[in-house]
């Protein structure tokens, strides 16, 4: 059996290097298309080599473009990839352009396909990830959800129950895995209080008055509390390109993206993070570190209803008022969500080598949940914040 696995964005690589791993127990083979997405040292490689993970055995080097150039480079190049290797199960990860290209490719190959992270749902259609999950998960015959709001959506969206398991999180296998090394990667001149900050969604960074409004407001906000901002290349691209200037009132220190280990140590020891991104969201949950997302909604919602997540939604104000809070007083508390325990990839593995899902206690959701959920194609915030 040979299974080949996709990534191409910064995200994947942290989903699948531990599935990578859990698969090398059973007798199969296993092969690493990177699509080049991401395609600079410090979003890909250095990702590789921290996580310790198989390097790519082919890199389709797409690189950047619009979406519907992005996305028509992976398909066309990924298809010879195909043919020759005959893989019997393709796995994609996540959200992003490289994953529906993938399976899109596949479906018509008839080639089996596993999505990592099915059924998270946002339910704003302006988000390109969004329309990237609602396809993926129509084309895929294996879908495993890391919460149970993703199973709810599958189901309805009409997906065979059969098909979906519920494994937990795979991006926080890695981070359990990686914790112990992270004391190691502090900076040694960390202020004791800080926030991290983290911006990359078109919806934040890609408005000139929007973006130069968010980064005032931090900058604001950065008197009181110092900010430390890995600055994402299109979010740099675009401080660039609209001639923002931050005005230098404030303690920002912007830096390069950073490495998975250094990011993941700041994390873990910030005051507070300020974030538009999907798995910092849920990282911070795991890590109990106070967390504000500066979006109007979220696919993954059990980081506000369980962690330490708040919507601020696009208010610069709004974001002030709620660092001030974090200041004056504990932030959020959460929990941690079921089955984000370091062991999701082992139970994708066993259901993938055909063993099937390690017992559960609960692999069933009552239809009158489902009913209550919001219904898909409307722009709607999940978990308002308190
Ligand atoms: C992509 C994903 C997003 C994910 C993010 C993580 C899609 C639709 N979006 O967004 O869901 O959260 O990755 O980082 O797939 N660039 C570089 N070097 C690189 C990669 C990109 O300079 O290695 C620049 C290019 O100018 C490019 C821009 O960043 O045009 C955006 O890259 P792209 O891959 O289109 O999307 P991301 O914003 O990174």
């Amino acid at each position: 059996m040979l299974i080949c696995h996709v990534v191409g964005a910064r995200p994947n690589l942290m989903k699948a290097a531990p599935v990578v791993q859990a698969l090398s127990a059973y007798p199969m083979e296993q092969m690493v298309v990177h699509t080049g997405q991401h395609y600079d040292f410090n979003m890909s490689e250095v990702f590789i080599k921290q996580l310790g993970m198989k390097a790519p055995d082919i890199n389709l080097q797409v690189g950047s473009g619009t979406h519907a150039q992005q996305t028509a480079q992976i398909m066309s190049r990924f298809e010879p990839v195909l043919l020759e290797s005959k893989p019997d199960l393709v796995v994609v990860y996540g959200d992003v352009n490289s994953t529906v290209a993938a399976a899109l490719v596949c479906s018509k190959l008839m080639i089996r396909i596993a999505h990592v992270e099915a059924g998270l749902r946002s339910f704003d259609r302006t988000m390109p990830e969004e329309i990237n999950r609602l396809l993926a998960d129509q084309l895929c015959d294996l879908l495993f959800t890391p919460s149970e709001d993703a199973n709810r959506n599958l189901a309805r969206e009409g997906v065979s129950p059969e098909k979906v398991f519920l494994v937990g999180n795979v991006m926080i296998d890695t981070l359990v895995r990686m914790l112990p090394e992270t004391e190691e990667s502090l900076p040694a001149d960390l202020p004791s209080k800080y926030a991290l900050v983290t911006l990359h969604r078109p919806s934040n960074v890609d408005e000139m008055d929007w973006l130069a409004e968010l980064i005032s407001g931090l900058e604001s906000a950065s008197r009181e509390l110092a900010f430390i901002f890995p600055v994402h290349p299109r979010t740099r691209q675009k401080i660039s390109e609209f001639g923002i200037k931050p005005n230098g009132n404030g303690h920002i220190r912007f830096l390069e993206p950073l490495p998975y280990l250094e990011f993941l140590s700041l994390q873990r020891n910030a005051t507070v993070v300020i974030t538009d991104s999907g798995g910092v969201q849920e990282e911070t949950t795991y890590l109990g570190v106070p967390c504000l997302t500066v979006r109007e909604n979220t696919e993954r919602p059990v980081t506000v209803s369980m962690g330490t997540n708040i919507l601020v939604g696009r208010s610069a104000q709004r974001l002030i008022r709620e660092i001030g809070r974090v200041l004056e007083r504990p932030g959020k508390r959460g929990e941690i969500p079921p089955l984000w325990d370091g062991h999701a990839a082992e139970r994708i593995a066993s259901v993938i080598a055909g063993d099937g899902l390690p017992a559960l206690e609960n692999q069933t959701f009552p239809l009158a949940e489902i009913d209550e959920s919001p219904s898909p194609g409307k722009t709607e915030g999940h978990g308002q914040p308190s």
